[in-house]
This record gives C-alpha cells, sequence and structure tokens, in this order.
C-alpha cells in the first residue's frame, strides 16, 4: 500500500491518497480508518452495485448499524439537480443523519454527484471517494470538485467539497471497459503535458506496456499522476489561477462533449481538445503537437470530431464554461510538453481557429 497525503491549504485540511491493492479483502477496515460512525450510505451507479455492490456493502457491515446501497443509472445523464435531490431524498427516508459518511463508489459521475450530495444534505456529512475507473482514480477525485450539469454546458453547478479520504484500488482496472480505460489515459496525458516532460516520456515510452494494463507500470504512472493533481490542487485549491491549468483541453472538450449529447466519453472529448489547443498554441510557437497526437493516437483516442460541428454552438458552449471570465476566454496552451501558460483568445480568432481545426482535422 502507498499512501500520499494531499494537504489542501490554506483551510489546513488534508486528507490522504491511499493507493491499495487488496481493498475487497480489506474494505472495512480501509473505510473504517477513514470515517468512523455507524451508518454509510454507498452510493454508485446500477453497473457498479452489480458487480461491486453486495460485497463491499456487506464487509462494510460488520460492526456498523447502518449500511445502504444506493444506486442510480450509469452514465453522464445522471448527472443532474434532481438525481442529487432524488438521492438526498432517499438518505432521508432511509433515516440517515448528520452522523453518516457517504461513500462514492465508481467513476467520475459517481464521484461528481455522491460528492455534490454529500457536500448539501443535512449542510454537509462525510464523504469518501472510492475511485473505480482510471479517470476518477488519476482526477475527479481528488481536488474535491463535485458537480452537475445543466443544459447550458458541464459541470456548471457544483461545490468544492473535500473527501476525508480517497482510497484507490488499482485491481479495479482489471475489470474496466477498454474504452473507459483508454478514457482515463487521456486525463494521464494531460496532466503530464501541464505538468512534468518526464512523466510524459515515461508514459511514451511505456505506452505499450501500459495498454496492457502491466499493474507495475500502471502503479507508477498512476501514482505518479495523482501527485502531479495533488501538488497542483495543494498549491490552489479553490481555482483561483494555478489550478486552472488542470482544465487544459477541456474548454474545446467539454463543448464538443456537450454538443454531442455525451455520447463521447470526457476522455474522447478532452483528447480531442488537447489537439484543438496544441494547435492554437503553434501560433504561440509551440512545436510539439505532433508528440501529443502520436501518443493520444497509439492510446486510441480521437483527436479530431469526426463531423463538422455547428461553430456557433460550440463557441455559445465555451462562452458558457466556467473557465470563461467576465465573458473572455483563457485558453491553457502548452509553450512545452511539460510548461503551459494561458492565453486569452477573442471570439474573432477563436473562430479562426475553429475553421483552421476542421480544416487540419479534413472534416
Ligand atoms: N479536473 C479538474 C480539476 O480538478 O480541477
Amino acid at each position: 500500500m502507498s499512501i500520499l497525503k494531499v494537504n489542501l491549504l490554506p483551510r489546513d485540511y488534508s486528507y490522504q491518497v491511499e493507493i491499495v491493492d487488496d481493498f475487497l479483502d480489506n474494505v472495512r477496515d480501509y473505510v473504517r480508518q477513514a470515517v468512523k460512525t455507524d451508518q454509510y450510505a454507498i452510493i454508485a451507479d446500477e453497473n457498479i452495485c452489480k458487480i461491486y455492490g453486495a460485497k463491499i456493502k456487506n464487509q462494510i457491515k460488520k460492526g456498523a448499524r447502518k449500511v445502504e446501497l444506493i444506486s442510480f443509472p450509469a452514465g453522464e445523464k445522471s448527472k443532474n439537480w434532481e438525481k442529487v435531490g432524488e438521492l438526498a431524498r432517499k438518505m432521508i427516508q432511509l433515516g440517515f443523519d448528520r452522523k453518516c459518511c457517504i461513500i462514492a463508489l465508481g467513476g467520475g459521475v459517481t464521484g461528481d454527484l455522491a460528492g455534490l450530495v454529500a457536500s448539501v444534505f443535512l449542510r454537509g456529512v462525510a464523504l469518501i471517494q472510492i475511485p473505480t475507473s482510471l479517470l476518477a482514480m488519476v482526477d475527479s477525485s481528488i481536488g474535491g470538485k463535485t458537480g452537475v450539469d445543466v443544459l447550458e454546458g458541464k459541470n456548471l453547478m457544483g461545490t468544492f467539497y473535500q473527501p476525508r479520504k480517497v482510497i484507490t484500488n488499482i485491481s479495479f482496472l482489471d475489470t474496466l471497459p477498454e474504452s473507459e480505460f483508454l478514457n482515463g489515459l487521456a486525463e494521464v496525458v494531460k496532466h503530464s503535458v501541464i505538468w512534468d516532460r518526464s512523466h510524459f516520456l515515461n508514459i511514451a515510452g511505456n505506452a505499450r506496456q501500459i495498454l496492457k494494463r502491466d499493474p507495475i507500470i500502471l502503479k507508477k504512472i498512476i501514482t505518479k499522476t495523482i501527485q502531479i493533481k495533488a501538488e497542483i490542487v495543494m498549491k490552489d485549491e479553490q481555482e483561483a489561477r494555478l489550478r486552472r491549468i488542470l482544465n487544459f483541453g477541456h474548454t474545446f472538450g467539454h463543448a464538443i462533449e456537450a454538443q454531442s449529447k455525451y455520447k463521447l466519453l470526457h476522455g474522447q472529448a478532452v483528447a480531442m481538445g488537447m489537439h484543438f489547443a496544441c494547435r492554437l498554441a503553434e501560433e504561440f510557437g509551440f512545436s510539439e503537437t505532433e508528440k501529443i497526437i502520436r501518443l493520444l493516437k497509439q492510446f486510441k483516442l480521437p483527436v479530431c470530431p469526426d463531423k463538422n460541428y455547428d461553430h456557433g454552438r460550440l463557441l455559445k458552449k465555451m462562452y458558457n464554461d466556467k473557465k470563461s471570465v467576465r465573458g473572455k476566454i483563457y485558453f491553457v496552451l502548452p509553450k512545452k510538453i511539460g510548461e503551459v501558460f494561458f492565453a486569452e483568445v477573442d471570439e474573432c480568432n477563436l473562430r479562426e481557429h475553429l475553421r483552421s481545426f476542421q480544416e487540419t482535422c479534413g472534416i
């Protein structure tokens, strides 16, 4: 087991990310060490419930008065306010009180949704994140972002709400569908491009083993990626500035993801968004686009949309994004692999870039 201590300043609030490989046998101990209570609500989507729900519930039940599994339909479509209300009301009906702990067991959607429920249920109850997807392990379970989507865009409502602990069980990845695994690799690549060139080179040099899910390589890559995320979040918990670099690829990515009506997986949309940002960065002298594209393609991630999206609607979505400030869009662009900068791009240039990106993509 490895433990990463994440100290989130300035609120002097810290918690640990525990990377474990014997989780399913010792889940009760891991959970109880994180939060001691006699009531746990495990929130998971229906797929995860089917695979792990009963086993995890039965284990935690030993010694706890109340342990309930609360499920919801899998997929981004469940990330909405109605679902937050439904889950919270279900918890009231089941008799949970302020001393309870919510366990978010699942991928990014579950973490965001259950995290938001934890932050508002009875004005906030303890939360443990147990990510089951690669994307959730390396990104969404760390740093306390919760959120839901609205018609106008993705993650536009939410809170910063830190968990008491993140328990990362790498062996969940053994049963993760290929498309979900690749989805998470987009975020792994993103962290390396924004922060650590040697991590990028390491990923590129081990791409084949990563795709084969070699457990030793995977553990190293995941641990390093978590460390990068933690380092950034520790410096800027509430995204005053630095944390915004984690949005590399997300301005275009969120817009295209929403426009596909969430048929695109988040990682696929972010891969396209990173490509879009790299091409934009070329106008500022960036010259390493091909290295990034090669790696994304090796990870079977799409780097171009497959059809010509409506530019007007894409632009509107980009302006609605949380990352736009006073009507201006600041893109996170690579200076070189391992270092990024913020660039304000006006609407006229953005329209032009959308046109030339379309040409580059041959659509
Ligand atoms: N996934 C972006 C962030 O946590 O800030």
